[in-house]
């Protein structure tokens, strides 16, 4: 069992695709683990993305990641690191392949609706990152569907 961390990006929430993109993960046996609603605050968007602190575009994504309401989720279930990332589509919507979340949603590469990890480390860094221990819900994922 694995867990990973997801944004939905500003405009995933006002495009009216949280459950669209929620519902996209449970269908692929993810389950919530913890979920928050909250606008991303400047001094968290840098701080979460620090590792792009030098690139161009980085005041950009400081500025989208904070200009509205997002949804902050940990998914647990097999796999979720590399199934979510799945689902989710190349990085540049151009490049996503059909049926992904990017493909179908996502307008261009700053605005690709969707983050996730991508690695088990970083998922574990971005998960304590959003979320205290006690908000994170730890029961059996899928334990009412047989087989
Ligand atoms: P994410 O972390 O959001 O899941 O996306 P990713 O791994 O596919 O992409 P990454 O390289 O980590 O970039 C993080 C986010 O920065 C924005 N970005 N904008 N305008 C640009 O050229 C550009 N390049 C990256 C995107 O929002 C990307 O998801
Ligand atoms: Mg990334």
């Amino acid at each position: 069992m694995e867990t990973t961390f997801v944004i939905i990006k500003p405009n995933g929430v006002k495009g009216g695709l949280i459950g669209e993109i929620i519902s996209r993960y449970e269908k692929s046996r993810l389950s919530v683990s913890a979920m928050k609603f909250k606008t991303i605050e400047k001094s968290e968007a840098e701080g979460f993305y620090a590792e792009h602190k030098e690139r161009g575009f980085f005041p950009e994504l400081v500025a989208f990641m904070t200009s509205g309401p997002s949804v902050l989720l940990a998914l647990s279930g097999e796999k979720a690191v590399e199934k979510v990332r799945t689902i989710n589509g190349a990085t540049n919507p151009a490049n996503a392949s059909p049926g992904t979340i990017r493909h179908d949603f996502a307008p261009n590469t700053g605005e690709n609706i969707v983050h996730s990890s991508d690695s088990t480390t970083s998922a574990a860094r971005e998960v304590a990152f959003w979320f205290e221990k006690k908000e994170i819900a730890s029961y059996p994922p899928y334990s009412h569907v047989r087989g």
